[in-house]
């Protein structure tokens, strides 16, 4: 029984300390792991209506929520790009773990990622970071992709703003190109 309880206190201060090192290894790359509140998923994404072709991908995909959520609940193919090792590592554990085909997961920096096939992109990433996406949005993705920003407003695309969630702690910004 003692040795039960401390397998389990090892397994807990394990997970802790896995968190902790991923938002210090998150943060070392400029935006640290916070994670879309899994309770605003629906609101954000009840604005989107999603079809068979599109394909979605988070940028900074962190522990992966998204890319599993949408999935899941919408039976399209979705991608998460993540340049923190132990995230990525995470969600590959986490696609085995619930046989989740839909979802693909790259560790990458999405600066040097082809965003031709997403049709849906979403980002909770630092303003400045948004904004450095800007180029890579006109210059690479197809008229009609939607773009959508949680957190922080796209002040070059405030003319393709087609909605907008105005939700406490972080408002959701969407845009279509
Ligand atoms: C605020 S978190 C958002 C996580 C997830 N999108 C969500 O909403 O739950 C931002 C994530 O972006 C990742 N990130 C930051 N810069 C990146 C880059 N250039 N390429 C790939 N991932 C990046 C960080 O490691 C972090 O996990």
């Amino acid at each position: 029984m003692v040795i039960a309880i401390q397998i389990i206190l090892l397994l807990i201060l394990i997970a802790c300390w896995l968190y902790f090192a991923s938002m210090l290894i998150s943060d070392l790359f400029g935006v640290p792991f916070v994670p879309t509140r899994n309770k605003s998923l629906d609101q954000i994404f009840d604005f989107i209506e999603f079809n068979q072709k599109d394909v979605f991908y988070d940028l900074g995909s962190g522990d992966g929520r998204l890319p599993f959520y949408i999935a899941k609940k919408y039976n399209i193919k979705a991608v998460g790009v993540e340049l923190n090792p132990l995230l990525h590592v995470f969600c590959l554990f986490k696609k085995w773990l619930t046989k989740s085909e839909k979802v693909q997961f790259y560790r990458r920096n999405f600066f040097n990622l082809d965003l031709k096939p997403a049709t849906v992109i979403y980002l909770f990433l630092f303003p400045e970071v948004v904004e450095k996406l800007y180029p890579k949005f006109m210059k690479h993705c197809p008229r009609g992709t939607v773009i959508i920003s949680h957190g922080f407003k796209i002040k070059k695309l405030e003319s393709k703003k087609v909605a907008e969630l105005p939700n406490k702690p972080f408002a959701t910004y969407f845009y279509r190109l």
